[in-house]
């Protein structure tokens, strides 16, 4: 009966690690997927979640019962106190309701459902480009996808008049996703003063901002500053969703650990929504898993540990940082034409190198070098041992 199925293409950043999974070339590099890999190329895991999960394991008090529909509690209030500061009046005035889900992803689409069953307006405005699975997850749970204009391939930063132009031209009440800090996968954020124009802009056509915050911490190593974007949209008291993951900032990728906040305009109304965002949950996956929010809670509720945490986050950005200084000297060394300053400016996990489909295919094929297809470079997945292999490959594409 299943026979006519057809076969589905590979995802196009997972995918990339299937093909690298295949290579038997002892230089091969994995440049796709968005994963911190150390100076060795090994994943790390903190040791500060190492030391977290060992206090778990020796409380013989917790148990393996369910959680509840919307998560563990203390890790839901921490969350949000995490991404909208710790004295945001938002909190204080219980106008914000927290559930934790499977990590930005389920966040997302958890988010996503609710908007596409409570909210008037299906559209929602995302970024051009935007990370791979953003379309996906919104269509999937029913919003109708446009795009705005975000990347200059001319100046390889940000297009902001042709963001401020699409932005005036949406419905009023459009949703508009925005990343956070340090965008997926250009790596091109707006200055705060831009920011401060996109949120007025918003604010006044009464559009409806839905974060993604999946890095906070990674692009300037304070977790405070990456997420000012957030933070300037609570301020002004108006609603707006956003979505965390603990995937890259605290390295629990597989733990899936994320969560969904909605600022609504009084307590009221964000118990009300927190109701139905139980009624999005329970046929879905009926409640979250426990460990992965475990771990988080009992590193962001003891100050000494979540200061462990920050000093090993900040190395993480500082390796990234350092990554792309190096890859900005060797193609400086090599005197490859063009201007690679963008490597240097860009900020977060990736640069978008620029390179087309046919460079990065030769890269591929060529050198090994495993990367998405629209020449985004994970730079997390560099080391001081692997910049001049890529280098050398990404000189070669543009001189051939
Ligand atoms: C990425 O963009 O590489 C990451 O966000 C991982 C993923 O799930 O795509």
């Amino acid at each position: 009966v299943f026979a006519h199925v057809v076969r589905a293409p590979e995802d196009p950043i997972l995918g990339v690690t299937v093909a690298y999974n295949k290579d038997s070339s002892p230089v091969k590099v994995n440049l796709g997927v968005g994963a911190y890999r150390t100076e060795e190329g090994k994943p790390l895991v903190l040791n500060v979640v190492r030391r977290a999960e060992q206090m778990l394991v020796n409380d013989t008090s917790r148990v393996k019962e369910y959680l509840s529909i919307t998560g563990l509690a203390d890790f839901n209030k921490l969350s949000a106190k995490l991404i909208f500061g710790a004295d945001s009046p938002a909190i204080k005035e219980n106008r914000v309701t927290t559930v934790q889900c499977l990590s930005g992803t389920g966040s997302l689409r958890v988010g996503a459902e609710f908007l596409a069953r409570h909210y008037h307006e299906h559209t929602i405005y995302i970024p051009q480009p935007t990370w791979g699975n953003h379309p996906k997850i919104f269509t999937l749970a029913g919003l109708s996808v446009k795009y705005y204009r975000y990347y200059d391939p001319a100046t390889r930063g940000l297009d902001f008049q042709g963001l401020l132009d699409d932005l005036t031209a949406a419905p009023s009440g459009a949703i508009v996703l925005l990343h956070a800090c340090a965008h997926n996968p250009t790596g091109v954020d707006p200055t705060i003063d831009q920011w401060e124009e996109i949120r007025k802009l918003m604010r006044s056509k009464g559009l409806l901002p839905f974060f993604d915050s999946a890095y906070q911490g990674f692009a300037s190593g304070n977790l405070d500053a990456d997420a000012q974007s957030v933070r300037m949209f609570v301020a002004d008291g108006g609603e707006c969703l956003a979505a965390q993951s603990y995937a890259k900032n605290m390295g629990l990728y597989g733990e899936r650990v994320g969560a969904l906040s909605i600022v609504c305009k009084d307590s009221n109304v964000a118990s009300k929504v927190e109701s139905q965002l139980k009624m999005v949950i329970r046929p879905m996956y009926s409640n979250p898993p426990i460990h992965g929010a475990s771990i988080v809670a009992t590193i962001l509720k003891d100050r000494q540990m979540y200061d462990e945490w920050t000093v090993e986050l900040k190395a993480m950005a500082n390796r990234i940082i350092s990554m792309r200084q190096q890859l900005y000297d060797a193609m400086q060394a090599r005197g490859t034409s063009g201007d690679w300053s963008h490597i240097i400016k860009q900020i977060g996990m990736f640069t978008f190198t620029g390179l087309n489909v046919e460079q990065v295919s030769f890269m591929t094929r060529e050198y090994h070098v495993y990367m998405t297809s629209d020449g985004r470079i994970s730079m997390a997945g560099l080391s001081s041992r692997t910049v001049p292999h890529l280098a050398d490959a990404m000189h070669a594409a543009v001189t051939r």
